[in-house]
């Protein structure tokens, strides 16, 4: 069975696919690629079919995350039904998932900072007017986010064993 997870922000430009790039490459890393399964999507439309924001493509880079091939999406009702967990960035972008979920739905919704071994916060602030700092920032709190969700995935649906995980 192949876990499914989506990252959800407001534009999909810049906090998921940054989420979407960094657990991607983790999941790659510990071989787990065919198990774990991962996209990401905008609760808005401004952006359908953009790549990444050029200053979240230049940030992740920096650290070797490649957000080239990544294309914005809106979310739709089919993925409550599609993805095992759909991690939201912020509060905003939970409540406004939390409106259009059906209640058949079975996936896990949450804020994604949620599963940060040891959070310094529940939200990951939006970048998008801010400088080149925000795009870091993002980064950080992302690889701490990713690490512990790999971990809770591994653990609850028995992955990664020698893996080194
Ligand atoms: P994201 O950032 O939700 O992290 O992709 C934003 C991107 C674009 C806009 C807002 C936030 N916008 O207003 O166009």
């Amino acid at each position: 069975m192949t876990v499914k997870v989506l990252f959800v922000c407001l534009g999909n430009i810049c906090r998921s696919p940054t989420a979407h790039g960094v657990f991607q490459k983790m999941l790659a890393d510990a071989g787990l690629g065919a198990e774990i399964e991962v996209d990401s999507a905008g609760t808005g439309d401004w952006h359908i079919g953009r790549s990444p924001d050029p200053r979240s493509q230049a940030a992740a880079l920096s650290r070797n995350y490649d957000l080239s091939p990544l294309r914005a999406r809106q979310v739709c009702l089919a993925d409550f039904h599609e993805f095992d967990y759909i991690l939201a960035m912020d509060k905003q972008n939970l409540t406004d998932l939390q409106a259009i979920r059906s209640d058949q739905a079975k996936c896990e919704l949450a804020l994604f900072l949620n599963y940060a071994a040891n959070p310094t916060r529940c939200e990951v602030p939006d970048p998008y007017y801010g400088g080149e700092r925000g795009f870091d920032e993002v980064l950080d709190l992302v690889e701490a986010a990713a690490a512990g969700l790999l971990a809770h995935i591994c653990e609850h649906h028995a992955l990664g064993k020698g893996a080194g995980l």
